[in-house]
């Protein structure tokens, strides 16, 4: 029995392999990002001062709300699955440069958008398909997020391949 627990172990990180336990392990995981993305959002978006950035301010407000949307949808397939939500964000990162908020969002949305891939694979291995379409919908929003920042620091994003 020891045995099969090593197999399951080599598995490749991107297997779609799991039980339901480590579903919901994920997903509060997947929580954390989102309170903590909820936080950022809030705060980033008074922080960012300066005429230049009040367009991308106004897109963060925006943000914090679909934050709190994707918080709840997250937390309601934990409880469906028998698992409790989490009640910890990830830490946010401070700066007062405009730049590095953005930047920090930037990166925390890329991080997010390579999970969700994962948990949407997590979900169909599972045969829980209508929580893999709740989650294609979260990741349509967090690729919105991204483009929206990546515009605001004047880059391109990557194609999801080199992601
Ligand atoms: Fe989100
Ligand atoms: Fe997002």
């Amino acid at each position: 029995m020891a045995k099969k627990q090593s197999d399951r172990r080599q598995e490749p990180a991107g297997s779609a392999a799991g039980s339901r336990e480590q579903l919901i392990e994920a997903l509060n995981g997947d929580l954390s990002r989102e309170y903590q993305a909820i936080i950022a959002y809030v705060v980033y978006s008074q922080m960012l001062k300066g005429a230049q950035y009040m367009t991308i301010a106004k897109e963060l407000e925006l943000h914090a709300k679909q934050e709190l949307d994707h918080a709840l949808t997250i937390a309601k397939q934990i409880d469906y699955l028998g698992g409790t939500p989490t009640v910890e964000p990830k830490p946010v990162r401070v700066s007062s440069r405009a730049e590095e908020m953005l930047r920090f969002d930037l990166d925390n949305e890329t991080d997010t958008i390579r999970n969700y891939r994962e948990r949407v694979r997590q979900c169909e291995a599972l045969n829980e398909f209508a929580m893999a379409e709740e989650i294609r919908e979260i990741l349509r929003v967090e690729q919105e997020h991204q483009i929206d920042l990546a515009t605001a620091l004047g880059e391109d994003v990557p194609p999801a391949s080199k992601r």
